[in-house]
């Protein structure tokens, strides 16, 4: 089976940080592989942008590397890498001052009629010069859109901060706050899962679901990004956005349609009815824990400090959380929140549990009857598991089993699932923003994680240790077990 591909009109896709990790790593290939899918058509341009002297040529150049690196040998074609190789320029601007602003400006000048994006792979610290720039060398044109990376601020005044410099140049419908896990293709399958059977909705509320659970795991440790990392954490990196995100598209309300501005204001209202967790509360509710040295992808690896060089440092590389909603369908439902560095494995999902059934039919030696469960693995291997209670097969005694009826979407369709990026960063120039963060929603996410992180910062107390290679400090799993409930495992 291959997918639709609609092409859309040519654009300048401008990339501030054309250099950088996340251009190199995945926003080149993301939009290579939307050519060679005949997505990208003539007329279109992307441009690098970087403090580094380079030619065009250089740029190519590097670009090659970078897709030699980062594409699996089968995707990258000779053809297709020729032709997407010719739509790529490279201007030297430094942000920080004027110098190169007028070069780009003359260059886009050429494209002026089409729609023109501004990426900014950079640090936040910049989001505010770039935008203050592009406005006074007139290059925030009416069809122009800015793309801002996570994280938006480090606190809710900072990201308040940020979303007004952004907001004097640009309008909000220009303005596209990218959370790569809404282009994840399981998390949108989330909605249609919900929202395009008739199944789910009655049974989603309290009445019928025990609690919900949603992991993001990863092997990695923080790499080559502890600068950045050391200042954040895990609760900054990974709760605020994208736990949060899957949160609100978990326990929304059904929009009345398939629009940005209907399924922004439904997530909204569940940022703004999450359950406030502070001082007392954040010592029942939350655990924080920092990996030590232990083992991960089959070797030993070293400890955050080693890794970072910081000794002593009060960052997390682990959360985990109890949060609650205070409405009616979620009342008395625990989400319970979990994502950190260095885990046994990469994974994430986001299991609804169903209640158990009222009464048992079954004789005692059938076996046990679990709940039902919906699991959503995003992530390796995207799918939908439903676990189900069935009949143990064969002729004797009635005995039940737990199954899960399995779709592994690769499985299902034999198509490659698309990376995140490709699909976000086509719905930029498409100009469809459902799948990106209002400021508003930003805001009320920060409201929620500030106090938390005053909790611990006044508590004092440092982060709890774990083996790299576990699954976090004990008392995350005392966190659920305490509910007498467990961490879903396959
Ligand atoms: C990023 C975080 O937003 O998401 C990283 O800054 C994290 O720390 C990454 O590793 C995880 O993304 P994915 O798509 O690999 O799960």
């Amino acid at each position: 089976m291959t997918y639709r591909v609609i092409p859309v009109a040519p654009f300048d896709y401008v990339v501030f940080g054309g250099t950088g990790d996340l251009a190199r790593r995945k926003l080149l290939p993301a939009l290579y592989r939307r050519l060679r899918d005949g997505q990208i058509v003539g007329g279109s341009r992307i441009v690098g942008v970087s403090r580094r002297e380079m030619s065009d040529a250089e740029y190519r150049a590097m670009t090659l590397e970078a897709l030699r690196e980062f594409l699996d040998p089968n995707e990258a074609n000779d053809s297709d890498i020729r032709s997407f190789l010719d739509l790529l320029f490279h201007v030297q601007v430094d942000v920080e001052s004027d110098l190169g602003w007028d070069r780009l400006a003359a260059l886009l000048e050429e494209g002026a009629d089409k729609i023109r994006a501004f990426y900014l792979a950079v640090g936040p610290d910049l989001f505010e010069e770039i935008c203050r720039r592009a406005g006074e060398h007139g290059l925030a044109t009416a069809k122009t859109r800015v793309v801002i990376e996570k994280p938006v601020g480090s606190d809710l005044k900072s990201a308040r901060k940020v979303n007004e410099a952004v907001g004097s140049v640009f309008a909000e419908d220009q303005i596209f706050r990218i959370d790569h896990y809404l282009g994840k293709e399981t998390v949108q399958n989330l909605m249609v899962l919900r929202f395009g059977n008739v199944l789910y909705e009655p049974l989603w509320n309290s009445a019928h679901i025990d609690h919900v659970q949603i992991t993001v795991a990863e092997t990695l440790g923080v790499g080559s990004r502890g600068g950045y990392y050391d200042d954040a954490g895990a609760l900054r990196d990974m709760v605020q956005n994208h736990i949060l995100q899957l949160l609100c598209l978990v326990a929304m309300e059904p929009p009345d349609s398939f629009d940005a501005g209907a399924i922004r204001d439904e997530k909204l209202k569940v940022l703004k009815a999450l359950k406030p967790i502070a001082n007392g509360d954040a010592q029942a509710c939350t655990v924080r824990g920092q990996y030590r040295a232990g083992a991960a992808n089959g070797g030993a690896v070293a400890g955050y400090a080693e890794e970072t060089g910081v000794e002593a440092s009060g960052t997390e590389t682990f959360v985990a959380l109890k949060a609650e909603i205070s409405n009616w369908r979620w009342a008395n439902v625990p989400f319970y929140l979990r994502t950190g560095k260095r885990l046994p494995a990469r994974v994430s999902e986001i299991v609804i549990s169903f209640k158990a059934i009222p009464h048992s039919i079954f004789p005692d030696d059938a076996g046990a009857i679990h709940a039902n469960r919906l699991v959503l693995r995003l992530q390796p291997d995207e799918a939908v598991q439903q676990w189900i209670m069935i009949k143990d097969p064969g002729p004797g005694g009635m005995r039940v089993r737990y199954v899960p009826l399995d779709m592994s979407f690769a499985e299902a369709f034999q198509v490659r699932s698309p990376d995140a990026y490709e699909r976000l960063l086509l719905d930029v120039i498409r100009g469809n923003q459902t799948l990106f963060m209002r400021r508003d929603e930003v805001e009320a996410a920060w409201k929620w994680i500030d106090p938390i992180r005053e909790a611990w910062d006044r508590s004092g107390a440092p982060p709890k240790p774990y083996t790299a290679g576990s699954w976090g400090p004990s008392a995350a799993i005392a966190l659920i077990e305490r509910d007498g409930r467990t961490w879903h495992e396959d």
